[in-house]
Parts: structure tokens; C-alpha cells; sequence
């Protein structure tokens, strides 16, 4: 006998668990748009590649999409999104009045802003009581931006804080005071080139400035300390040469992977000829810039920039990063230099970065700059090694 489940208690139990918030969007008979909002949307399998959501049979949205073809694409809400969640659960054909959209790779509607979306095809719809259970074949799918996705909880909405952030603030704690070690130094090359000296880490899968010393003209923005940039070729090339193996397929791994294989074999190289060089370059102030107010865009949660964008500035504008020559007699427009700075065990604490000069420079001009660098950095690696032993012989 089946046991009877008082609908009230049903959803109130349910709503203890959290759930992420998508769109699931197609093209109806006439190609108008159809969507309707779903906490039901879950991954399923990656060999093959399958997704679900789970529709109500009543719902007119699904009926459409299912008397229309199938194709649809699950467009994953972000925190900032709520006004689109309410307009695609509000009964009726018309809710994409005043919602931006294009159509995705497999032609149905892509909700502007959304975080990722994935397009599928109907690969299985199971009856499930008054709802079905349908299961989607991904045919293609894409981050859209790094911002945080919209939760439902208990009847309301809200945004993701992650708690492992608590690990990361302490890792960045430790990083900060190991870098106020090298502050002295910091200011001492700002002053003595007259330029900007910031040091960088790497907190999870970003790069962070965390300090910064003197100014250039060529800042853009008022400090570079918080900036984050994705942790990706060929920026953080640093990390990636001395960092072990884990380290340099974290970097590798973040490249698009339709990338051509000469040119991935070319970002593999990279590495090699940073440890030989010593340090880590940046020739072209447009090019690096570029690149820069790009990733930082990105992960400030700029609706107007995907990881697919980046990845289309980082193939126009990587040719400006570690070059495998530079000539005896050339002219540079040097942007950037980057040393690594050495905890005792040799692993990297953080880098710094020596920016411009605006304008170009010789070839012994930049080898001078580069010597400069190196020299502080190697300093600031002998002060951690000093404070690291007082600290373990506990003279605090
Ligand atoms: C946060 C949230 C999650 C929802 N999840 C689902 C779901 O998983 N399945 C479903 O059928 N309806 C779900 N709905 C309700 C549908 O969005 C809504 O009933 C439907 O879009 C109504 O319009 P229609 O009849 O035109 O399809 C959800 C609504 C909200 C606000």
C-alpha cells in the first residue's frame, strides 16, 4: 500500500536541500523562444555525456519543447539573475520580453549573463509520477563567466560564500606575511627604476596581486593589490616553471583545448625556457595590457567576458609572453619582468614583477632591469630563509 505524504510536509522536507537554479530553453514550432526555470537541472553521466532535469507533465513549457523537436540548452542562472528565474517560472508563453538572448552553438536561446550553459539533445524522457525525467545528450557546452551561481533554499534564493575560502584566506595569510618580508626590497627597486614592483601568488585557481610597491604611468587601474587574473598560459609562468608537475597541467590544462597541438606544444615549452632564463617576460605594453584588463574583467564577474574571450586575447597576444629569442641588438618595448621569490624547500612563495618602462629599450637596458630583479628577489628569498630558521629554532 503506498504510503500517503502530506504535500505541505513533502515540500517543506525537500526545501532543506539546496539546489542550483538553470533555465531550460528551446525553440518553439514558430522558432519563438521557450524557457522554463528548473532546480531539478543535474549532471548524470560523462561517458556518454548525459544531463537531467525533471519537468512537470502539466508544465505548458515542456509540452512545447516537446512537441518542437530535441534540442534544448540548459542555461545555468547566475546570483545576479533572480528577475530571469522569476520570469521563466511565471506560467505562459511570453517571458522573454526584456531578457537578452542569442542563440547558442545548437540554436536554442542562450540567456545573456548566464554562468554556463550546456546544449543538448533529448537522449531519454522517463514517466516519474507527475513528472518526467528527461535526459539530455550534451552536444556542446561553455562557461559563460565566473560569476556565482543563483541557490533555492528553503523557498528563497540566494548566493554561494564558499567556505573553503576560510583555507584559502589562511594560505593567503601566510603568503601576505612572507611578502611583507620582502616590502623593503619591493620599494627599494620601485625607487631606485622609478617604476612599480608588485608580488603575486597564486590563491586556488587565480593569480592575485598582493602587494605592490612605487607607481607607473602605465597602472590602470589605482592599485593592482586584489587584481586576480586566471591562472592560465601564458600569464603565471613563474609558478608554472618551478612548480612540480601537478602544477604546470593545473596551468596547461586551463588552455582551450581545441587548441592546434604546435601551438599547445609551444606553451609546453614555456616553462623550460623561464627556469633557464631565470625569469619570466613580457615584450609589448599594448599586448600585455591587453591581456590583462582582460583576465581581470573575466574574474571580476563581467558579464561581457567568457573564458572564451580570454582565450581568443591570450592566442591574439601570446606571442608577447617569454619570446624564445631576444636579439643582442634589439629594441624592446619591455612591459614586464617576473622573478620567483623561494621558500627553503625551494618552492615558490610568490613572484614579483618589475613593470615597464613606458617606451622601448636596448638590450643591455633590459638585461640590466632583469639583473635588478633578480638580485631582489634572490634577497628576498635569503630574508624568508633567515625568518623561516628563527622561527623553527623558535626565537620568535
Ligand atoms: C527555483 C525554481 C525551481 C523550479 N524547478 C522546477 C522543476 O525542476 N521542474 C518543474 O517542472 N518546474 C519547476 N519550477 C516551476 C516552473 O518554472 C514553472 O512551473 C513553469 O515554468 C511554469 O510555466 P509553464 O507552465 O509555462 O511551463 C521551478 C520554479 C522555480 C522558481
Amino acid at each position: 500500500m503506498p504510503t500517503s505524504v502530506d504535500p505541505a510536509r513533502f515540500r517543506q522536507v525537500l526545501g532543506q536541500y539546496p539546489t542550483g537554479v538553470a533555465v531550460v530553453t528551446a525553440t518553439g514550432p514558430d522558432g519563438e523562444p521557450i524557457g522554463m526555470t528548473v532546480g531539478s537541472f543535474t549532471s548524470v553521466s560523462l561517458d556518454p555525456p548525459l544531463v537531467a532535469f525533471l519537468p512537470d507533465k502539466r508544465s505548458g513549457s515542456w509540452q512545447a519543447m516537446r512537441a518542437s523537436g530535441d534540442r534544448f540548452c540548459v542555461n545555468v542562472l547566475g546570483a545576479d539573475q533572480e528577475r530571469i528565474c522569476r520570469a521563466m517560472a511565471a506560467r505562459g508563453a511570453e517571458k522573454f520580453g526584456g531578457i537578452d538572448w542569442r542563440r547558442s552553438p545548437h540554436g536554442s536561446p542562450l540567456i545573456t549573463g548566464s554562468v554556463a550553459y550546456i546544449d543538448c539533445t533529448v537522449d531519454a524522457v522517463h514517466d516519474a509520477g507527475d513528472h518526467d525525467i528527461v535526459v539530455g545528450r550534451v552536444q556542446h557546452l561553455d562557461i559563460e563567466n565566473s560569476a556565482f551561481p543563483l541557490l533555492f533554499f528553503r523557498g528563497g534564493y540566494g548566493s554561494f560564500t564558499p567556505l573553503s575560502l576560510a583555507a584559502g584566506d589562511a594560505d593567503l595569510l601566510d603568503q601576505l606575511r612572507l611578502v611583507d618580508l620582502a616590502r623593503p626590497l619591493m620599494e627599494e627597486l620601485a625607487a631606485d627604476l622609478d617604476t612599480e614592483v608588485t608580488a603575486m601568488t597564486v590563491v586556488r585557481d587565480d593569480l592575485v596581486h598582493v602587494a605592490t610597491a612605487g607607481r607607473t604611468s602605465m597602472a590602470a587601474a589605482p592599485t593592482r593589490v586584489g587584481l586576480r587574473v586566471p591562472f592560465m598560459p601564458p600569464v603565471g609562468s613563474v609558478f608554472a616553471a618551478w612548480g612540480g608537475d601537478a602544477v604546470r597541467e593545473r596551468w596547461l590544462g586551463q588552455l582551450d583545448p581545441a587548441l592546434p597541438a604546435d601551438e599547445l606544444a609551444e606553451y609546453r615549452k614555456v616553462p623550460e625556457r623561464v627556469r633557464r632564463r631565470g625569469y619570466a617576460i613580457t615584450i609589448g605594453h599594448e599586448k600585455g595590457e591587453r591581456l590583462e584588463a582582460t583576465s581581470a574583467r573575466l574574474v571580476a564577474g563581467d558579464p561581457g567576458i567568457s573564458l572564451g574571450t580570454l582565450r581568443g586575447v591570450v592566442s591574439a597576444v601570446g606571442s608577447a609572453y617569454n619570446p624564445e629569442v631576444l636579439d643582442e641588438d634589439g629594441s624592446y618595448e619591455l612591459h614586464a619582468l617576473t622573478a620567483p621569490v623561494f621558500l627553503p624547500d625551494g618552492a615558490v612563495a610568490f613572484s614579483l614583477t618589475l613593470w615597464g618602462p613606458p617606451g622601448v629599450l636596448g638590450r643591455a637596458g633590459l638585461d640590466a632591469r632583469a639583473a635588478r630583479l633578480l638580485e631582489t628577489s634572490a634577497a628576498a628569498s635569503a630574508a624568508i630563509r633567515r625568518t623561516v630558521g628563527l622561527v623553527a629554532a623558535g626565537h620568535r
